[in-house]
């Protein structure tokens, strides 16, 4: 179905995703980081590529093979990928951002390892740059798809990242609620526009991200 040149409706179009965690290094042995095997994101970038797009594929550490046919860039911290992303993203016609990016860093990360100390059990921290947000506060033309994953109030998060990140689209998953979502090969999402919704069933992410796509190109038209 998808490789005939009609079927392929994201073929021309530059699609950046950006998948797994982000790590912000404490010291040379120690991080923070967030929970994310990096599978939806980089299904999502095996969907755009088999629907046609050239695609540039922006990963935090995750244990999975690069997919082919792609471009892909390994980054390490949240500030890394914004550069990533940032360098392209005037050339993008879709950016999709299913990075687990974490939100804090230490103020400063030290260049040796810290040693434990009597009383040393505060850590000052700083926010990572809000990559969404930036791409929002700077779109000209590009579509934007985040990701939330909630434990809670989902929709009401979903709709203000929608809103607050000037997102196009925010796919939601609510992590409280079974077992899929983090490392799993299924997952159960809501799919939240500007006043369109639509919950998608539990299903393998690989088919899940098609749907995802599908359901994105019939509803915004193909980005220009
Ligand atoms: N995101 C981002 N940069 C950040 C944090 C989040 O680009 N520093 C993106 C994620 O990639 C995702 C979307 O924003 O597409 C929502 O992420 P989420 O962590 O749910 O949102 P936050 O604004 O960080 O809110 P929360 O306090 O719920 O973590
Ligand atoms: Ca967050």
């Amino acid at each position: 179905k998808f490789f005939e040149p009609q079927n392929l409706p994201l073929k021309g179009k530059q699609v950046i995703v950006s998948a797994g965690p982000t790590l912000e290094r404490i010291d040379p042995v120690r991080y923070l980081s967030n929970f994310s095997s990096g599978k939806m994101g980089y299904a999502m970038a095996e969907a755009a590529r088999d629907l046609g797009a050239a695609v540039t594929l922006v990963h935090g550490p995750v244990a999975l093979p690069d997919p082919s046919g792609m471009t892909v860039i390994a980054i390490e911290s949240a500030e890394q990928m914004l550069e990533a992303i940032l360098s392209r993203y005037d050339a993008a016609d879709y950016v999709i951002k299913a990075a687990a990016v974490a939100d804090y860093r230490p103020k400063q990360a030290a260049q040796q390892k810290v040693k434990k100390q009597q009383g040393d059990t505060q850590m000052e921290l700083e926010r990572t740059p809000d990559i969404l947000a930036t791409l929002g506060a700077q779109k000209t033309h590009q579509l934007l798809i985040g990701f939330a994953a909630e434990t809670n109030d989902v929709e009401t998060y979903a709709l203000d990242k929608l809103a607050r990140k000037n997102a196009d689209y925010i796919i939601a998953n609510d992590v409280s609620k079974t077992d899929r979502g983090f490392g799993a090969d299924q997952n159960i999402v809501t799919l939240y526009g500007h006043d369109f919704v639509q919950h998608f069933p539990s299903t393998s992410k690989r088919a899940l991200a098609m749907q995802l796509l599908e359901t994105i190109i019939a509803q915004s038209g193909v980005a220009k």
